[in-house]
Parts: structure tokens; sequence; C-alpha cells
């Protein structure tokens, strides 16, 4: 099938595998490339020579597009934005900020720039920016989150820019899919679903926690503190949310206890760890291959008519462009 991303991004599913820190390395991104969506190399507190090397390992798995995620916080992202540039990765997405500083140079190297946002106004600045396309994370995604839903989000991102957006945010099936490309969006970017398949290196125990979780089993932590991340319920984040509940007594204590915190979900400590899933968790029932993966939820989104829709929606907005 054919939208405006896999256009922009060469692929050929409009699937994007989302970059989550600690996880998504070169197995998982080769394979989701391989398989014709696009892999994310999750950068994320990763020092440069990990990065070079993921990177030089999925360009060994396949010669499909691969990308690479910068968290605009992290406090090497200066570096780390001028390593992808000199690796000329084919995307870069980014979160937690503003890619202002790194546009051009990212341009210049003939990579495409995929920022994250949490808001329309966001996305429209984005735009302004030079962004080649927006994903639009709804609150129900795993890991990092702002407040709007995907349901709100995606058609307001879709009314206030002219580039294609991607929808994340509870997208883990073909109907999650189907939707996404109902409210406009022309590709569609997952995180959860991909937490369980065979190429991510996640402990089993992690797997399995995602396996058997239900709708209402994810919490948020950070709020108070400003940057809120939606993981899986356990002994962790309930003992978390309760030292958050006296922020100026406990600070210093809860500081202490996320440092390292995801690194112990993903080597199997499932009491004591960060296990970052989203919502949608409650849909992920199966293990699989990324490609069985992909496979699935595309032919789930085809038997709902939902691939028409999305042709729909870009063949308007590229005759729309050209009007302007
Ligand atoms: C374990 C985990 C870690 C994540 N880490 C990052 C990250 O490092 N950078 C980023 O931009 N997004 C990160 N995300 C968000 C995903 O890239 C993606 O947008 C999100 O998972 C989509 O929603 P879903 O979880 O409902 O599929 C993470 C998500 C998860 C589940």
């Amino acid at each position: 099938m054919k939208t405006r991303i896999t256009e922009l991004l060469g692929i050929e599913v409009p699937v994007v595998q989302g970059a989550m820190a600690r996880i998504a390395d070169a197995s998982l991104a080769g394979a989701v490339s391989e398989a014709g969506g696009l892999g994310v190399i999750a950068c994320g507190g990763a020092p440069l020579s990990w990065v070079e090397e993921q990177v030089r390992i999925a360009r060994s798995m396949t010669d499909k597009p691969i990308g690479a995620n910068v968290m605009l916080m992290d406090p090497n992202a200066a570096e780390l934005a001028k390593l992808l540039a000199d690796l000329r990765v084919d995307v870069v997405t980014t979160g937690a900020g503003s890619p202002a500083n790194y546009m051009q140079m990212w341009k210049d190297a003939g990579i495409k720039v995929v920022p994250v946002v949490a808001s329309s106004a966001l996305a429209a600045r984005m735009e302004r920016l030079g962004a080649d396309a927006v994903v639009a994370e709804g609150t129900e995604a795993g890991g990092h989150i702002g407040e709007l839903t995907t349901m709100a989000l995606v058609p307001a991102v879709c009314d206030a820019v002219s580039i294609p957006v991607i929808a994340a945010g509870g997208i883990a099936d073909g109907r999650g899919v189907a939707a996404a490309f109902a409210l406009g969006a022309e590709g569609v970017q997952v995180g959860t679903r991909f937490l369980t398949v065979d190429e991510c290196t996640i402990a089993d125990a992690y797997k399995e926690r995602v396996l058997a979780a239900k709708d209402a089993d994810t919490i948020v932590t950070g709020r108070g503190s400003g940057h809120p991340v939606r993981c899986l319920k356990n002994k962790f984040a309930r003992t978390v949310r309760k030292l958050e509940d006296d922020l100026a007594q406990n600070g210093d204590e809860l500081e202490a206890m996320y440092v390292g915190s995801l690194r112990r979900a993903v080597e199997g400590d499932v009491d004591n760890g960060t296990m970052m899933a989203g919502q949608s968790a409650a849909l992920v029932r199966e293990r699989a291959t990324a490609a069985e993966a992909i496979a699935g939820m595309m032919a789930e989104a085809e038997a709902l008519g939902a691939l028409d829709l999305a042709a729909t929606a870009s063949a308007n907005a590229r005759r729309e462009r050209a009007g302007r």
C-alpha cells in the first residue's frame, strides 16, 4: 500500500516501530525494517559507541531504511545528533523537546526528520521548522506521555499541518490501524506491541507481564514532577506513586529509586523495575516475529477496509497540496 508516509520514508507498509530506550536495538529495528516497516534504534541514554554499533548491525541485517531516535533532553543529544548526521541514518525521530538546533544539519545529510508531538500547536511549530512528518502520540502510549488521547489528538494534528501524520498510542492491532487511518493519519507508530516479538531482547519475565496485562493494568508515575511515564503496575510503580503523594519529603528517595529502574525491568526484575508499556498491552496476547506482528495488523486493517481510507487520505492531501 502507498501513503505519503510510505513514499516519504521509503518503506512498504506504513508501520513505524516506536523507539524504546534501552530496548529498541538493532535486533528489533533491523527485523522491523526487513519486514517492510521502519525500524528505529532508540538512542536514549545510550553511549555514542553503542549507537554506532547498532546502526552498523542493523545495516548488516537489511538494505531497507533504518531510523534512530534522539531524546533531546539527553546530555549527549548534540553529539548524538552529529553522529546520526555522519552515519546518514535514513530517518530521525525526536522526543522531549524541539530539534530546531539540528534540523539543518540533518536535512543537509539527507535525513528525514520526524518529531513526536503531543499537541497540535507543537505539530504546527515542527512543520514550520521543516519537519518532514510528525508522530502524534496520545496518552495511551507506553513511556513518556502527554495529556491528550490519540482519538482527540490525531485529527487535531491532521487539521493543523499539511505534512503527513503518523498516529501513535494505543495501536496494537488492525482495529487500531484502521481507526488511525479513519482519523486522518497516513501511518502508525507502534511500541508496546513490539515488546513481545521474538526479536525484542528484553527479559522473558517482562514479556510475560505485557502478555498478561489487562486494559487497566498500566499506571502513570511522575505526574507531580512533570515527567509522566506510563508503565505496568507492579511493586515499584505502586511504591513510587505512594512516595509521590509527598514530593517535597520524598523527592531524593524517588530520584534514587529511578536510577537504573528501566534497566532492571529490561533485565527481568519485574518487581523493582519500571516496565514501560502502554494501555494497548491488553491487546497483545501472543508471541510472534516482528514480521508476523506487522503482517497480522495490516491484514486485519485491510479486512476492515482501512487501507483504502489511508490511500484516499493521502491522495486528497496530495491534491490539496497541488492546488495550493
Ligand atoms: C518501553 C518503552 C520505551 C519507550 N522509549 C521511548 C524513547 O526512548 N523515545 C521515544 O521517542 N519514545 C519512546 N517510547 C514511545 C514509543 O516510541 C511509541 O511512541 C509508543 O510506545 C506508542 O504507543 P504504544 O505503546 O501504545 O504502542 C517508549 C515506549 C515504550 C513502551
